[in-house]
């Protein structure tokens, strides 16, 4: 894929990040997958590694404090509620929200897109009414809308991509429209890596009265998000993939629109008074939080948060460009290799691949045997795939605490990869089988 666009030039050089700084705070990195094969994470996409900071925080909540949250008069239950509405405080701050009530904790980015499908979109949406998406949507962005689409009758609209993975605005234009309700999208391509022009999509969408929805599910592990001065009404995250635990995710929303819609899940926490025949409900965020949360994970991720707060992230973008840069020069050379990743500049750490004559999962089982972690399929995204023109790809995806040297484990692994297939049969049924689909 080739360039279209403008890079993004920084007038000032970083300083170079040096990924040995950080990996000792993450106690997988120093695993071997079996005896003598170091670990060589690249499937960070799918899910990133945890700090010391944010699994001692888990446990501390573990062995500590464990206690509800909201709830108890005892001084577990107020030192847990102050650890969680601290994490809530701590998001609110890292993403520029303008206060705690705009922070949703949720079980992750499915969750919270699924919560705005189900609250703004039930609500305010008419049959007629238009999404528009883009060709480079994960599942968590998609199935909501088309499920909103069977239930209500609105129509999804998609735009382009420029064959070299980057949003085409020009398609973008043509989508939206006088019945343009939402322009729901992706920050960040799971599967290309395109970093997409937020400030410009927005301004778009604003132009014609619909509101905005960013997917920042991969966007937020690349450096910090500032929701007020993008102006988005809604951005979804989750834990897992930002260095924090699994099941916790964020939905931002601006108060005014979160304030205008009714709540999803009705229990306890989310309401102020109950009777036999009426309810009201809580003011936000609680609104929104039925149940008890999931308080351990709250707190791990307030942890995460904290962590990434502290990083200099114009030299680890630099630093990641760089792997992505040299992940993609590597790849290139090997015979039989296709890359499906956006240039590098903009492109937040993904690089997928096809060989060949080679199944996407075969070569990540291959890959493992040399302790390279790699996700093959369609990741969720098969609607991209389906664009792409291809059944499932290969993908290394990078984050901050991977080095050039996991670049060349890489490389490597693929070429041997490639000997052992072109060793033997290429038209072998292995070669030749059928992707299952992967979520
Ligand atoms: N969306 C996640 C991925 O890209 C699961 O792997």
């Amino acid at each position: 894929m080739s360039s279209s666009t403008a890079p993004i030039i920084t007038s000032e050089v970083p300083a170079p990040f040096d990924p040995w700084s950080i990996r000792s705070r993450f106690p997988v990195l120093t695993r071997e997958v079996r005896p003598g094969v170091p670990l060589v994470y690249l499937d960070n996409a799918a899910t990133s590694l945890k700090p010391w900071s944010v699994i001692r925080a888990v446990q501390s909540y573990d062995t500590e404090f464990t206690a509800n949250v909201h709830r108890g008069l005892h001084t577990l239950s107020e030192e847990a509620t102050a650890a969680y509405e601290e994490a809530r405080t701590s998001v609110a701050r890292y993403i520029h929200a303008r206060d705690e009530s705009e922070i949703i904790f949720t079980r992750g980015t499915t969750e919270s897109i699924n919560l705005v499908a189900l609250s703004f979109g039930r609500t305010r949406l008419q049959p007629g009414d238009e999404i528009v998406l883009t060709a480079l949507e994960h599942h968590a962005n998609l199935v909501p809308w088309l499920m909103l689409a069977r239930e209500r009758g609105v129509v999804l609209r998609y735009a382009e991509l420029h064959p070299d993975g980057t949003l085409d605005l020009d398609s973008l234009d043509r989508q939206i429209g006088s019945r343009t309700r939402l322009v729901a999208f992706s920050g960040m391509s799971n599967v290309l890596g395109t970093l997409l022009p937020i400030a410009e999509i927005v301004a778009r969408a604003q132009a014609v009265g619909a509101a905005t929805l960013l997917d920042a599910a991969q966007l937020v592990a690349h450096g910090p998000l500032d929701v007020a001065a993008l102006g988005v009404d809604f951005a979804a995250f989750s834990g897992h993939k930002m260095f924090g635990p699994t099941g916790i995710g964020i939905l931002y929303g601006r108060r005014e629109r979160l304030e205008a819609m009714p709540p999803v899940l009705g229990g306890g926490d989310m309401v102020l008074e109950v009777h036999r025949d009426r309810a009201e409900w809580n003011e936000l965020p609680y609104k929104f939080e039925a149940g008890t949360p999931p308080i351990a994970q709250a707190i791990g991720l307030g942890a995460a948060v904290q962590f990434l707060a502290e990083l200099d992230w114009d030299a680890i973008t630099a630093h990641q460009q760089q792997l992505v840069a040299s992940a993609q020069a590597r790849l290139a050379s090997i015979s039989g290799v296709r890359l499906f990743s956006a240039p590098a500049y903009q492109n937040g750490g993904v690089v997928s691949f096809t060989v060949d004559g080679v199944h996407p999962h075969d070569l990540a089982q291959i890959l493992d045997r040399r302790g390279v972690a790699i996700r093959a399929g369609q990741h969720c995204a098969m609607p991209l795939h389906e664009t792409l023109g291809i059944p499932a790809s290969a993908r290394a995806s990078f984050c901050l605490y991977n080095c050039q040297s996991e670049v060349e484990s890489l490389a490597q692994a693929v070429e041997y990869a490639c000997s052992v297939f072109h060793r033997s049969d290429s038209r072998s049924p292995n070669a030749a089988r059928k992707s299952p689909a992967d979520g």
